[in-house]
């Protein structure tokens, strides 16, 4: 027997033994939160009683291991607990927000990185991340367009695989991994107005061709895991969406692992109007196909303060006797959860080794990998009169200015809950670090860490997220304002660091405005009026307005939210000590307005005045899709195609010729782009197929081959609602950026020898 097989048969023989309401904890998760005794209490005595299979949010090995022993020794069954933990960019170590990783365009980097996240939380006693979040987001205003990897979907899909391949090794089971949880099934970015959690509507075009392929590719990666969205597309929530997680996950794309709801959303179904009570938000859930209730475990009824209280899902057992749900539905998700418990080999070591966590976490070889991250996700926008790298010799002071550039939670962003504030290296320590001692650092915050202000509605909330800058009440605005001003006038160069503070991106972080929060551009204003050339560096999670800046500074890079090691990371990158590589993951919007914004679009009336939109602003990008520079010049020639015409279903070999004209090594992210002229739908104006990032000696020439199979050109047509590929004259284009121009075409013609398929002629 193999051993799947005898998983599946273990799973049955203790399914035969559970009761109704064991079964429906068994899909049950529920939060434990620490803090909050009396809800602690309540989920202790549900485990205890054999009715939750699963717990969230907890990173301490001793409590997991307290739990996991109530589960295990003092519950009628004795099944292990599975812990679940948002584990979104590290757990100890933290890594760049997955936006940054993404702009590494480096897959390989980006599944090691997302290993060592793996080592560190199993070394706790997690079990599965809540991550990779592959929802594609098309609008910056979204507080979550952090999380993922931007607006496109053949880029969204390949760091989707290298995380769930990086999250789950070799498979489910694999030591020293967890499973991932790709999420949020679907359409969770297309939120209106950018707003979180607000409706969604998608086209058959957009679902298709858009928000699904990084499931699709996350799926054949293998995860164990997806979680649905809060969101519906269309008035259907994700949660009891059976059309999505019946139909198109497990039917079309063959998921065979567990579906887990978002947080309290099987509840919520009654909250969105959608179901009549718990019973039917439950039925109907299950109906749907979800296979495991997340859960607060807190019931919020109005004007009273928050009691304990089991999910929606505790109403399975009258379901079934009622004959609302099927109980081998039922069994099938409790099963799968099983499986799931037996593959990661629960029921032999339920327990986590509490000595070996310590040895694991934050190990300077997971810290060294922060900071490699951190360095090849950094994006250079602007890089005027060579300013950068910082040439030691010539620049004998640098002012470090800004008040994020010592702020260590901006430095690690947003879903960040377990990491070593203290040993996060900001950017002012590692300017200091990486000067030497030739060069002086001094620093000036000059304006105090921007904070989220909440409109009068939500005054009350100010008190409950706390004031993220510990230095505000001390802080002489004026007089600082000043200091700062006179370090820039003094000093050879101004490294300006502004940006968003941690908590203004990621969940419930949505913006109206990409501006630079609180006093910023005041400051960027005033420095650069010293005329003392200002390389900025920007943390943040999303594009901000940068029309200003881009007038008075010499460099911009972006550093996002880089992590750990980030401040050491950024100094080797303003010094040269390596070169910045990494690539816009979306199109940089020049104002709000432009929102939402996207380089793959579709060509439409009067594509000669496309550019100019809007009347007041052209409506391209500030910085285009793939767009970022290096320390050097790079040079694409020789784009060749191995035939001018090819059949449906082959294969075009593409090959080119990139060059590094600079007297150094660097890193380049060669992009191709391709785009079918006419078909049986229109479209976009272009879309990434291919890419590879490669390192560069000084003046190398190297050839890189691409493959572009018939999948890459085949799209979803809402025309005959299926996929298809059509015989059609098509574009390429190989370059540093999405705006390439060095070009090809090719044609592809079905069986007939026509450029038109059958169903195409008229
Ligand atoms: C709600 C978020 O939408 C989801 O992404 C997260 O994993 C859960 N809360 C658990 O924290």
């Amino acid at each position: 027997m193999s051993t799947n097989e005898t998983h599946l048969q273990q799973a049955d023989t203790l399914l035969a033994a559970m009761t109704l309401e064991e079964k429906a904890g068994q899909i049950s998760q529920y939060f434990y939160l620490a803090g909050m005794s009396a809800q602690a209490e309540f989920v202790e005595a549900e485990v205890r009683s054999g009715r939750a299979g699963s717990l969230l949010f907890i990173s301490d090995p001793a409590e997991t291991n307290r739990l996991q022993r109530i589960a295990v020794e003092e519950s009628r069954l004795g099944i292990p607990l599975l812990f679940g933990f948002d584990v979104i960019h590290g757990l100890r170590t933290i890594f760049p927000v997955p936006l940054g990783l993404a702009a590494s365009w480096d897959p390989e980097l980006v599944e090691r990185v997302q290993g060592i996240a793996a080592r560190e939380a199993r070394a706790v006693g997690i079990h599965w991340a809540f991550a990779p979040m592959v929802d594609i987001a098309r609008d910056p205003r979204w507080g979550r367009i952090v999380e993922g990897a931007g607006e496109d979907p053949y880029l969204g899909s390949q760091m989707a695989a290298a995380q769930v391949r990086g999250f789950q090794g070799d498979g489910i089971g694999t030591p020293d991994h967890i499973v991932a949880g790709p999420k949020h099934f679907l359409g969770y970015g297309a939120a209106l107005g950018g707003r979180d959690y607000d409706e969604v509507n998608l086209s058959e075009n957009e679902l298709r061709n858009v928000y699904l392929p990084p499931f699709a590719a996350a799926v054949k990666a293998g995860a164990g895991n997806i979680m649905t969205s809060y969101v519906g597309t269309g008035g259907v929530p994700g949660a009891a969406d059976r059309r999505l997680i019946t139909d198109v996950l497990r039917g079309e794309l063959g998921f065979e692992g567990f579906i887990v709801s978002d947080a309290s959303s099987v509840v919520d179904l009654t909250t969105h109007g959608f179901a009549k009570d718990d019973l039917d938000a439950a039925t109907r859930a299950i109906r749907a196909g979800l296979d495991m209730e997340m859960w607060f475990g807190l019931r919020f009824q109005e004007g009273m303060i928050p009691t304990p209280g089991v999910g929606a899902f505790a109403t399975l057992p009258d379901a079934i006797r009622q004959g609302l749900v099927d109980e081998q539905r039922l069994d099938e998700a409790v099963r799968r959860v099983l499986l799931l418990k037996f593959r990661l080999g629960l029921f032999e070591q339920p327990y986590v080794d509490e000595g070996r966590a310590a040895k694991t976490l934050g190990l300077p070889e997971h810290r060294e990998m922060a900071r490699i991250a951190a360095e090849r996700s950094a994006v250079l926008l602007r890089n005027i009169g060579s300013v950068l790298p910082l040439d030691r010799s010539a620049v004998r002071s640098i002012a470090v200015i800004g008040p994020l550039a010592d702020d260590k939670q901006a430095t690690l962003g947003p879903w960040a809950f377990a990491h070593d504030l203290e040993a996060t290296v900001t950017l002012l320590e590692g300017m200091q670090r990486v000067a030497g001692s030739g060069v002086t650092v001094a620093y000036a915050p000059g304006v105090p860490v921007p904070t989220r202000v909440f409109p009068s509605p939500f005054a009350a909330m100010e008190q409950f997220v706390g004031d993220t800058s510990p230095q505000a009440a001390l802080f002489d605005e004026e007089a600082e304002f000043s200091r700062a001003i006179e370090l820039a006038r003094t000093s050879d160069v101004v490294v300006l660091v502004l940006g968003e503070a941690a908590d203004m991106n990621g969940e419930a972080a949505s913006r109206s405005t990409l501006d630079l929060p609180g006093r910023q551009v005041e400051l960027l204003e005033a420095v650069a009026a010293t005329d003392t050339p200002v390389v900025l560096v920007l943390l943040s999670g999303r594009p901000l307005d940068l029309r200003r800046a881009i007038e008075r500074t010499a460099a911009i890079l972006v550093a996002w939210h880089p992590g750990s090691e980030g401040g050491l990371a950024v100094a080797r990158v303003l010094f040269g000590e390596v070169a910045p590589g990494g690539k816009l993951p979306f199109s940089w919007p020049r104002s709000v307005g432009q929102v939402p914004l996207i380089y793959s679009h579709l060509r439409s009336h009067q594509p000669q005045t496309s550019m100019m939109r809007y009347w007041e602003e052209e409506s391209t990008p500030l910085y285009p899709f793939g767009f970022g520079l290096t320390y050097g010049e790079v040079a694409y020639t020789n784009l060749c195609l191995h035939a001018s015409a090819i059949g449906l279903d082959e294969t075009l070999e593409i090959q080119v010729e990139v060059q590094n004209r600079s007297s150094r090594a660097i890193e380049e992210v060669a992009q191709l782009y391709l785009h079918q002229r006419y078909g049986r739908a229109a479209r976009p104006v272009r879309e990434l197929k291919a890419f590879q990032r490669v390192v560069l000696e000084s003046g190398e020439t190297r050839t890189l081959h691409f493959q572009l199979d018939a999948a890459a050109r085949r799209y979803w047509s809402s025309a005959q609602n299926t996929s298809v590929l059509d015989a059609s004259i098509f574009d390429v284009w190989v370059g540093g950026v999405s705006t390439a121009s060095l070009h090809a075409e090719f044609t592809v013609q079905d069986s007939t020898g026509s450029f038109l398929s059958p169903t195409n002629k008229p």
